[in-house]
């Protein structure tokens, strides 16, 4: 009965509760509105006969329906200098192959950076980050992407060819667009590529610009250069951007934040202690493993910290392997990293001082022979002594070299020191890793190594069950630390109403704890009763690259959303027009991301989620 109420108000016989345009402004696109608003008609008439029935939706069925979905989408544009000047000064067929060589340069890294071309008009090319599929870091590959552009374009060394980029991040409706044969799918109706394509024209040739809004996603990430408030045309208020000069060396979220000050910490008394006994135990000699384990945003990465931060005084060495989104298959890529970190290269690229330095680097721990210099020289991509390896390249003997390389290094580390090796974000290791830190736990028994791993709840331990490895869940924080942490973050105090809602909408996840907190206390506009908290961008993405891994049962899901955030798994059923076995699939693969969870329900027989 609850349900029916839900769907149509008490005491109207004419209009229903849930109307067309409420499934609209849900984000529902029509073809979904329709078979939703039908499905509900249906559910009612077999629930109850005396009930008025619901209008039917007013779009007209002549067309098939047109889809699309609102998104936050963060757009690249990039432009070539002086096109006006070289069209001018060159021959066409030259200006041809120069412009050519530019979409070409351009295609190649929106690919690698896993976003989507969406037009090449003219001199310019204009690309997509968050469609059609998102990742958690679309703004940063965004900006990635643009200097990439840049380096590639400076590599290929044509005379005359520069570009300057503009990036901006907003929220846009992407679907179909025209009439009959004139329709075109994944049209981008909303302002952003408009603005990025402006913000380029402020960008010095061979740099790029990016707005604020981009700014605030990947703060940290990138060095940057404030340009001021800037009109733009046929923007009405003046937008605030920058100049990126280079890529940070912040290898994830928690450290580009690092320059931010952090929410004091709340609860994980238990899981430190944990950890710090495991360390005990590893300072004496007795190798451990333990798997930290939770979902994006639970504090991993900042329960991590808190140990660095205690074992500070205590003498010791730590290697850490940051895994990352975008280096998945580039082997061994997170030791190539650490190894930078060790030898204080920042990115320069000085092959003799280079090799230099690996080499008073391993001298310190009398391991300067040439079978460890050398395969780590290699490694670092300094290219390798003629007098090793000689004969063929075997790719095969080189990995071996490298790989006990890294062993003989990790050992003789630990030999002066207790070693603490981390590896963050474990779910997007690369093979060349896994096989690494597979080598490590096999010989670990009698070493004094800790292995801490982190990684979010996908992540299975690829390595033998032998492995002396204990997994440590990281939970969700109780109520009555969320509201600590909330009055933690908040730079006042909120009104009661509005804690309690952020209480039971961030579900006890620090970083929504976080975000969803300064969101509504930067707004201050509306704290009272019956204010609407708004997803903030920066979970947009991760919320959407989520619910794209997702994409096959994503109108269950949408049905789902518009049934509230406690709904019952059978109105779920009779709703979605699918075969219930297919809809319970789909709960249970929610369920596994996260996303949702069952709940006992006492009034209910049946379970609400
Ligand atoms: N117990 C806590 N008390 C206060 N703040 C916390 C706590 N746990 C996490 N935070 C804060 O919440 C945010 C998210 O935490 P963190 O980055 O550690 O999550 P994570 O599990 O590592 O997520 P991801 O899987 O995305 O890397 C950080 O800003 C962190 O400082
Ligand atoms: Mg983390």
């Amino acid at each position: 009965m609850r349900t029916r109420c839900w769907l149509r108000t008490s005491n109207s016989t004419s209009s229903p509760q849930l109307t067309d345009a409420d499934l609209m402004a849900a984000g529902l696109p029509v073809g979904a509105r329709k078979r939703l608003l039908e499905a509900i008609e249906r559910f009612c008439d077999d629930q109850d006969t005396e009930m008025p029935s619901i209008s039917q939706p007013t779009v007209p069925v002549t067309e098939p329906p047109v889809e699309a979905e609102r998104r936050q989408l963060t757009v690249l544009f990039s432009d070539v200098v002086g096109s006006t000047h070289l069209a001018e000064t060159l021959d066409a067929e030259d200006l041809r192959s120069l412009l050519l060589s530019f979409q070409k340069v351009c295609a190649e890294v929106v690919q690698r950076r896993e976003g989507q071309i969406g037009l090449f008009i003219g001199d310019g090319v204009t690309a997509y980050f968050g469609y059609p599929r998102a990742h958690e870091d679309s703004a940063q590959r965004a900006v990635q992407a643009g200097l990439d552009i840049m380096a590639g374009l400076t590599e290929l060394g044509t005379d005359g060819l520069e570009a300057r980029c503009g990036v901006h991040t907003g929220p846009v409706v992407i679907g179909e667009l025209g009439v009959g044969e004139k329709r075109l799918c994944d049209r981008i109706v909303g302002e952003a590529p408009n603005i990025a394509a402006r913000l380029q024209a402020f960008a010095p040739p061979g740099s790029l610009v990016m707005s604020e809004a981009t700014l605030r996603l990947v703060e940290g990430f990138f060095e940057v250069d404030p340009l001021g408030p800037q009109m733009l045309k046929g923007v009405s208020a003046p937008i605030a951007i920058y100049r990126v000069l280079r890529a940070s060396a912040a290898p994830n979220r928690f450290e580009a934040r690092s320059g931010q000050s952090l929410t004091p910490l709340v609860g994980r008394e238990t899981e430190l202690g944990f950890l710090t006994r495991r360390w005990e135990n590893a300072m004496e000699g007795e190798g451990q493993a333990v798997l930290l384990q939770g979902e994006a945003g639970i504090g991993k990465s900042r329960l991590l910290q808190t140990l660095r931060m205690q074992l500070r005084e205590v003498p010791h060495t730590e290697i850490i392997f940051y895994c990352s989104p975008q280096h998945q298959t580039s082997a061994l890529w997170p030791a190539i990293q650490h190894l930078h970190r060790a030898l204080g290269f920042a990115g320069e690229k000085d092959d003799v001082a280079g090799r230099e330095r690996l080499r008073h680097f391993l001298g310190d721990l009398d391991l300067d022979s040439a079978d460890l210099v050398e395969p780590l020289a290699t490694l670092l991509g300094f290219p390798s002594d003629p007098g090793w390896n000689t004969g063929p390249a075997d790719p095969e003997h080189v990995r071996r070299a490298v790989f006990a390389a890294l062993s003989r290094l990790t050992f003789a580390v630990q030999r002066r020191n207790p070693v603490l090796v981390v590896v963050e974000d474990a779910h997007w290791i690369d093979p060349s890793t896994t096989e690494l830190v597979g080598q490590m736990l096999t010989d670990m028994a009698s070493q004094r190594l800790f292995v801490l791993l982190t990684a979010r709840p996908e992540f299975r331990a690829p390595w033998s069950n032998s492995s002396p490895m204990v997994t440590l869940p990281l939970a969700r924080l109780s109520r009555r630390e969320t509201e600590a942490m909330i009055r933690g973050v908040a730079p006042y105090d909120l009104p009661a109403a509005m804690l309690a809602q952020l209480v039971a909408k961030t579900d006890g996840v620090p970083l929504f704890i976080e975000e969803l907190t300064k969101s509504v206390a930067e707004s201050r506009s509306n704290l009272g009763f019956g204010a609407v908290i708004e997803i903030p961008a920066t979970l947009q993405a991760a919320l959407h690259a989520r619910l794209d891994r997702l994409a096959p049962i994503r109108q269950i899901i949408q049905v789902a959303a518009l049934l509230g955030r406690v709904f019952d798994a059978d109105l779920l059923i009779a709703v979605g027009q699918r075969d219930a076995a297919a809809v319970k699939r789909a709960l249970h693969d929610l369920i596994e991301a996260e996303l949702i969870y069952p709940r006992k329900n006492p009034h209910c027989r049946r379970p609400t989620i």
